[in-house]
């Protein structure tokens, strides 16, 4: 029996990651927040013969915590795609002041409702936003580093993408699972191309086009804002994106063994293996790696791609080291205020 809760459920990435989940057989109850709409989102996902439940949950008021706690009673997992998106011209981090705020009750109501549960945060900006909410499970007693993931999967999806894109007669988008570490925003998303199969296609492309390819995979999320012409930013293929990282988790609770995803993921303690040697190389508290999943949670840190990296990845991790260095700053001083 698994309870999966998505908070923000009536949004734009809200209603199809709902939509993913509820077809997806591990997961017994799927329970809806959000502050509109949500009602209509949930009557209409009710309907699809998966065998899961489906419950809405909408505050009558913006005092009303009865809902939220409701919709996170007994959740295994928790979705977090709540907040505002994008629109051209903004960065992630202009969107803090409201999303952070947002985020960080969100977490008081998990930490209250389902202390438990795994935690998976799709809300920018992820490198502010993860901190803010692993201050709060601390300040409420209830924090299990392993059970709290920054949701950076689209970029992986993005990278496996882009570089079959230029080699279409010889390549699919599925033969790639490009690691990409750091943090979710510009010049801190840091692909790692060399290693692996990607390795001899990036050594094919001229100079130019590798910088270009990497600059896609970096500012992937500005092509889809700039598209959606103040719409809103990416919501089906983060859907996507998000749900693979929920199946996984999914799949490595239930015995699947050797599941390995990227995420944005606490350095600063000993319970994940390779944290500590991690934060050591990175000097960091969070950062995005591949991460080992297993019944617990995030079991491990493959910290290796980092000294695996070539010399040019070097130098745009020292670049990523430096924004990200401030951007988890941020979220922590919030949280403490
Ligand atoms: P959206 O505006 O379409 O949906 C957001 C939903 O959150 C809305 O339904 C809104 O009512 C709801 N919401 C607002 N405050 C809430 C609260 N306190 N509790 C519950 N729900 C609340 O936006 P979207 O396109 O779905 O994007 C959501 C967030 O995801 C944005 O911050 C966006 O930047 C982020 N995002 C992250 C990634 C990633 O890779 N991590 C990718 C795409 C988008
Ligand atoms: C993305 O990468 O698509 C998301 O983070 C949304 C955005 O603001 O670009």
């Amino acid at each position: 029996m698994v309870k999966v809760a998505v908070l923000g459920a009536a949004g734009g990435i809200g209603q199809p990651l709902s939509l993913l989940l509820k077809i997806n057989p591990k997961i017994s109850e799927l329970s809806l927040f959000d502050v509109v709409n949500v009602p209509g989102v949930g009557a209409d996902l009710s309907h699809i013969n998966s065998d899961s439940t489906t419950s809405s949950h909408l505050p009558s008021s913006r005092e009303d915590k009865t809902a939220l706690a409701s919709a996170l009673k007994g959740a295994d997992l928790v979705v977090i795609p709540a907040g505002v998106p994008r629109k051209p011209g903004m960065t992630r981090d202009d969107l803090f002041n409201i999303n952070a705020g947002i985020v960080k009750s969100l977490a008081e109501g998990i930490a209250e409702n389902a202390p438990n549960a795994f935690v998976l945060i799709i809300s920018n900006p992820v490198n502010s936003t993860v901190p803010i909410v692993a201050e709060t499970f601390k300040k409420a007693g209830i924090y299990d580093p392993k059970k709290l993931f920054g949701v950076t999967t689209l970029d992986i999806v993005r990278a496996n993408t882009f570089i079959s894109q230029l080699y279409p007669k010889e390549t699919k988008p599925s033969d790639f699972n490009i690691a990409v570490v750091g943090g979710h925003s510009g010049e801190t998303i840091v692909p790692l191309y060399s290693l692996g199969n990607s390795g001899s296609y990036l050594e094919k492309l001229s100079e130019e086009d590798k910088k270009k390819l990497i600059n896609r995979v970096q500012f992937g999320g500005d092509e889809v804002v700039q598209a959606k012409n103040g719409a809103g930013s990416a919501t089906l293929s983060m859907a996507y994106a998000g749900y693979r990282l929920a199946e996984s988790i999914l799949k490595a609770v239930d015995g699947s063994s050797g599941i390995t995803e990227c995420a944005f993921v606490d350095l600063d303690n000993t319970a994940i293996k390779g944290a500590k040697e991690a934060k050591e190389l990175v000097g960091l508290g969070f950062f995005s790696l591949p991460v080992v999943l297993g019944p617990g949670g995030a079991e491990e840190v493959k910290y290796d791609v980092l000294e695996k990296a070539s010399a040019e990845e070097k130098k745009l991790l020292e670049v990523a080291k430096e924004q990200l260095a401030k951007n988890i700053e941020k979220g922590v001083a919030f949280s403490k205020q």
